[in-house]
């Protein structure tokens, strides 16, 4: 009997403990935005994490966090070097490392347990870790090394190898690795890493990016060779127009040093010298916009393992090159992602014959392939076909994107190029090939490691067609630099595409990364006066800057990291850049207005042909400059406010006060029409506040009329486009945002969809009504700018949103605004605190909203056409359910806050 009441009380115990655990618990440990990094340079690294939890309304109330060097030992409570102690405080994002002085070279241990606000207590996290770079530059004990001579013309790629020895039991080896080019590298003939294009792309004089790679695995006991490749990428290949190459240098180099560290606590450093050994492999040519020339006949075999004979090979040469300049990596470089078969295999009436991808994307082909030595495959990658359905690439310009194979012979031979790209989705094949197998090819999407963080789906298949192609054009352009496009000689990091695609991407990817390390090249690239280049890096020179709706991605971007993230030190660190900006246009204009220099203005914008009755969307660009003005000095303010600079944020308030002034007395009659009377001149008078109170309905008429006189069209380039449906909604005018999401005809963003795109185009009409292109001049079917219409769809007709006066989602808004006949809509966001959906559809007359709010972060929940409704949630009425803020109706809406948890709401509505 006693046993047997032992066993309930066990029983009951154990159910009690699951249910606690069940109740409450910590994952996404992440250090710096990133989950087990690797050569962290922060001096005190920030951590987060998420809560989960069954219940509603929970709220982290304390946390303990625990970080020690021996991961084994800080599960047990020993080895801790930073024990933060039990916390009061709801923070479980960006809590900063507390302990002692870090050191290079060392991984650090870390686990996190918090308490709710109903009593819960989680258990300790699992460990996660993040590992400390080289710290300072002294560290450094590797030299540069190079080959004999420098080089101005292409030619092939070298490959370097040096065999060690390494003796005793291995407790961690890591590689830091960097060079003046891109660098693939091997140990015992295994590649390290997953990383393709490394290092990335930096203003290499100024910042150079090293990584860090835990190679422990690769290691093994006795003799072990180390080895990697280099291509002139960025440093040294063609970049820009005008067939430009050798704009960083003219010579490759690589830095590698790799420290093994034994379990007896002794360590090895395996440096690159001069007594590394080097020759040129297969690849023959190499370049980013031109393909490559791969000869496996001249393959070297096991070169990266210990017993390669190198008899033959040269000593390679040690080169004086600045280590002042390293950093350590710090956001996700360039990866393999979605694999692609052939659709379709077609002869064009030329007679070519053209493998279809069917998307348009950006990374290469690879291939199994087996023909005799010496005979060849070239692959041609294009965009689209034309016209009369065949082969095309005259938009690329001086770029050819053409990879050509020399087989060895003697069977299967598998192929993937190495430091090149090509945005395609079709593909010519010419060579030696009799006939053509499809299932041997395969196109590999490459683009910067980013976790994909939203998702937005309708009941419309064009709209869905229109967000899978935003993502595709981001998917493209996200090449560890923002790129304008993917494909032509250009490919670069133009600032005002970025700026007015931010928000988007930020739904659609976890790019807090990707933009903290492109702001500090901003930074970095900033002109003396304050200006902002055209392109970051910078390779157009210092007189392609100051463009207004460009340069201001200096405020823009960092702003909007603050609202997407929450992220604070982002805003610290861009404030001089920011700053600087500001100052810029200040030192520029007269009377506090901006009307002189260089700009691109609303770029691409409406601009039919057969222009005979002026329909061409043509707006003033000072008009644009003082707006953007105004709009920076705004931003300036506002985070000069949140980071507690008091008089800056009155010196810059009182600047935007003239600043406004200025335009309304420039730009604005006494009757208050703007003297441009397009619809980005609205738009951006609009949307930033340039207007008094009084004069903004009647500019809200103005633009719908204008909009109406295009027979409901858009006439928006790329400054106008983001802001262009945000301003309809803000001013009550959802309807007519509706018509121009929805519209199918030129310009608008389903004409593209119509025509079969699969990304975002350059030009509204980049393929026109009769099939014919635009020039070939510019003419990108990959450019993500006019993607920028995606934030609208996730913020307003989804409706999920962060409140700016708790960014990051840690107060979340859920708002949506049907329309448009549509009867679905859902965003999914993975935010830093969890996933937040807002998933709303309309079902025999009835309104059904989904709301997800993750732990630890609350909502404000806004019904449409509610007011007068008797609303449920899961099926009891609204006022019954305990935990909802106060209930208040505003206009034909019902108004509320919730807790976290996860919602489903449903009333009838009137629509
Ligand atoms: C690029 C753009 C860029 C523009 C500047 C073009 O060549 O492709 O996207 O912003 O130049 O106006």
């Amino acid at each position: 009997m006693r046993n047997y009441h032992i066993g309930i009380v066990l029983f009951c115990t154990i159910l009690n403990l699951s249910a606690v655990a069940q109740q409450l618990s910590v994952n996404g440990l992440r250090t710096e935005y990133r989950s087990n990094p690797m050569g962290i340079d922060a001096a005190e690294p920030r951590l987060s994490w998420k809560i989960i939890s069954s219940r509603r309304n929970t709220m982290q109330t304390a946390y303990q966090i625990r970080v020690g060097t021996d991961s084994a030992g800080l599960s047990a409570g020993k080895a801790v070097v930073w024990d933060s102690g039990n916390q009061k405080s709801d923070a479980s994002v960006f809590v900063r490392y507390g302990g002692a002085l870090l050191k290079s070279g060392t991984r650090y241990f870390w686990q996190v347990r918090i308490k709710d606000n109903h009593g819960n207590s989680a258990a300790w996290s699992t460990v996660n870790s993040w590992h400390t770079g080289l710290l300072r530059p002294a560290e450094w004990t590797a030299q540069w090394i190079s080959t004999s001579s420098a080089d101005t013309v292409a030619g092939p790629s070298p490959i370097f190898r040096k065999v060690f020895a390494s003796e005793g039991k291995v407790k961690s080896a890591v590689l830091y690795i960097t060079a003046h080019g891109l660098y693939e590298a091997q140990l015992n003939g295994k590649r390290i890493g997953n990383d393709h294009l490394a290092p990335g792309w930096t203003s290499y004089h100024k910042r150079l990016l090293y990584q860090s790679y835990e190679v422990t695995s690769l290691l093994k006991e006795g003799q072990n060779a180390i080895g990697f490749t280099l291509g002139d990428g960025w440093y040294r290949g063609y970049l820009a127009f005008d067939r430009r190459r050798d704009f960083y240098g003219k010579r490759l180099s690589a830095l590698v040093q790799l420290v093994i560290e034994y379990t007896n606590g002794t360590k090895k450093t395996v440096n690159s010298d001069g007594s590394w050994k080097y020759n040129t492999g297969p690849i023959l040519r190499s370049d980013l916009y031109n393909g490559e020339i791969y000869d496996a006949r001249l393959e070297k075999g096991d070169w990266a393992t210990a017993n390669y004979n190198d008899t033959n090979w040269k000593n390679a040469t040690t080169i004086q090159a600045d280590k002042e300049v390293l950093e350590s990596s710090i956001s996700p470089l360039a990866t393999k992602h979605e694999q692609f078969s052939v659709l379709k295999v077609i002869t064009t009436p030329k007679g070519e014959t053209v493998l279809d991808f069917g998307q348009n994307l950006v990374g290469w082909v690879s291939f199994k392939l087996s023909a005799k030595a010496g005979s060849y495959i070239q692959l041609e990658h294009g965009e689209v076909l034309d016209k009369a359905g065949n082969f095309y690439d005259a938009n690329l310009r001086h770029a050819k994107q053409h990879v050509k194979y020399i087989f060895k012979g003697g069977g299967l031979e598998s192929y993937e190029p190495h430091f090149t790209y090509q945005g395609f989705r079709y593909v010519k094949i010419t060579g030696d090939l009799a006939k053509i197998d499809p299932s041997s090819f395969k196109a590999i999407a490459v683009y910067s490691n980013m976790d994909p963080t939203g998702t937005f789906n309708t009941s419309n298949p064009l709209l869905n067609q229109l967000q899978h192609n935003i993502q595709w054009g981001q998917k493209g352009n996200f090449m560890d630099v923002p790129t304008d496009c993917p494909q032509r000689d250009e490919r670069l990091g133009w600032t005002g595409d970025a700026q007015v695609f931010f928000r988007t991407a930020a739904f659609n990817m976890d790019v807090a990364g990707f933009f903290t390390k492109w702001m500090k090249d901003v930074a970095s690239d900033q002109l003396s006066n304050g200006s902002i280049p055209f392109v970051i890096p910078n390779v157009l020179g210092s007189n392609d800057a100051g463009s207004t709706g460009w340069g201001d991605v200096a405020t823009i971007i960092p702003w909007n990291m603050y609202i997407a993230y929450g992220d604070k030190e982002i805003l610290a660190t861009q404030y001089p850049s920011m700053k600087g900006w500001v100052d810029f246009m200040t030192s520029k204009s007269k009377d506090d207005l901006w009307n002189t220099g260089f700009h691109f203005g609303d770029w691409l914008f409406y601009r039919p042909n057969d222009d005979n009755d002026g329909r061409s969307a043509i707006t003033d660009k000072y008009l644009i400059a003082q707006a953007f003005y105004a709009h920076s000095t705004q931003l300036l303010v506002n985070t000069a406010r949140v980071l507690g600079k008091k008089s800056e944020e009155e010196k810059y308030t009182e600047l935007l006060d003239r600043i406004k002034k200025a335009f309304l007395k420039e730009y604005i009659t006494p009757n208050g029409r703007m003297v441009s009377g397009s619809q980005t001149a609205y738009v951006l008078a609009l949307n930033f506040d340039m207007l008094p109170e009084n004069l903004r309905p009647q500019a809200v008429d103005f633009l719908v009329r204008n909009i109406e006189s295009y027979g409901n069209h858009l006439t928006t380039g790329f400054l106008g486009t983001p802001y262009l449906c945000h301003v309809l909604s803000r001013f009550g005018r959802t309807d007519v945002a509706y018509r121009l999401l929805l519209q199918e005809t030129y310009p608008s963003w389903l004409y593209p969809v119509k025509m079969g795109a699969t990304t975002i185009w350059e030009r509204w009409d980049g393929i026109k009504q009769d099939g014919s292109f635009q020039t070939t001049d510019m003419n990108s079917f990959n450019h993500y700018a006019y993607g920028a219409i995606g934030d609208w769809m996730y913020r307003v007709m989804a409706g999920l949103d962060t409140d700016e006066s708790a960014p990051g989602y840690k107060k979340i808004t859920v708002a949506p605004q049907p329309g448009g006949n549509i009867s679905h809509a859902a965003a999914e966001l993975e935010t830093l605190y969890g996933l937040a959906v807002s998933d709303w559809k309309i079902e025999n007359g009835f309104f059904k909203l989904k709301v997800v709010i993750p732990a630890n972060a609350s909502g404000q929940i806004r019904l449409p056409g509610a007011a007068n409704a008797s609303v449920t949630e899961g099926g009891i009425a609204l006022n019954a359910i305990k935990g909802f803020g106060k209930i208040v109706t505003s206009g034909k809406d019902m108004e509320f806050s919730v807790g976290s948890g996860t919602y489903q709401f449903e009333y009838p509505i009137k629509l």
